[in-house]
């Protein structure tokens, strides 16, 4: 575990980023770097900002001022779809799988827009698609459309779409909401041993067990701004962000 940042790479930097929705400033002068290797959580009480951030992020929305670079270059007037190309990959709130295709192809369908199948080959792809589903334990069910499975088998649908987007950065919109104690003990145990080979993962999450087992550093968002960031146990111990995050929920 580290929350040291000063000797990593950044992979991506927001400085000053600002949106307004009308009247709310939904983000409100937010700095934060994502350095590579390191899982970052969000937390915060509902409507903190934390989805915004997201978009903001990923193109989906348009800053109100600010900037995010990756890598270096700023990401101002990208689209998302570009951003996915550029190696940022994200799964939202609701999932947004095909819920028609099979497993199989949900995750397939990811692959077809990176370089998988023209640089491996359909064989390549099809070896990956088994591995990732194994890992995700839907194997047995890559021929079930996505609407039929389980709620829990949903979620890791949803991660195995990311596993196949060969991207450095994953942004998981609070992708273990909802899980049984088991399916969760699986997905961070999952989590660590991408972030271990090299993906950087930025997480949005309200389970506070997952939090601690999960995060190298938590970044605390309420209204708009970032409270404070730092290591699991000082962000989740200040009586001060407890009383945010505990009375705002309540
Ligand atoms: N497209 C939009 N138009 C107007 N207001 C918006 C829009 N998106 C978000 N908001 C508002 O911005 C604030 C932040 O919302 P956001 O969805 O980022 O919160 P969140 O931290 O992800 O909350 P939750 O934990 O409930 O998912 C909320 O007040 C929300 O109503
Ligand atoms: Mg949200």
């Amino acid at each position: 575990m580290t929350t040291s940042t000063s000797s990593q790479e950044i992979l991506l930097q927001i400085r000053n980023l600002n949106k307004n929705f009308g009247g709310l400033q939904a983000i409100d002068d937010v700095t934060l770097d994502l350095p590579a290797g390191v899982i970052t959580t969000l937390v915060g009480p509902n409507g903190a900002g934390k989805t915004t951030l997201f978009n903001l992020i990923t193109g989906h929305l348009i800053p109100t001022s600010g900037t995010v670079h990756w890598l270096g270059k700023p990401l101002k007037g990208v689209q998302p779809w570009q951003v996915a190309r550029l190696g940022i990959a994200r799964t939202f709130q609701d999932l947004r799988l095909y819920s028609q295709m099979t497993v199989e192809e949900n995750v397939m369908t990811v692959m077809e827009r990176s370089s998988w199948l023209w640089q491996g080959g359909r064989k390549a792809a099809e070896q990956r698609v088994t591995e990732i589903l194994t890992e995700t334990q839907l194997l047995e069910k890559r021929q079930e459309r996505a609407v039929d499975l389980a709620y829990a088998e949903r979620k890791f649908l949803s991660l195995a779409r990311i596993m196949a987007s060969e991207a450095k950065l994953w942004l998981l919109d609070e992708p273990a909401s909802g899980l049984d104690p088991r399916s969760f003990d699986r997905f961070v145990t999952l989590l660590r041993a991408y972030a271990k080979r090299g993906i950087t993962i930025c997480i949005i999450e309200h389970n506070l067990d997952i939090v601690i087992k999960l995060s190298d550093r938590v970044a605390f968002l309420d209204q708009g701004k970032l409270l404070a960031q730092g290591s699991s146990e000082d962000i989740l111990k200040d009586p001060h962000l407890a009383a945010i995050y505990f009375g705002e929920r309540a």
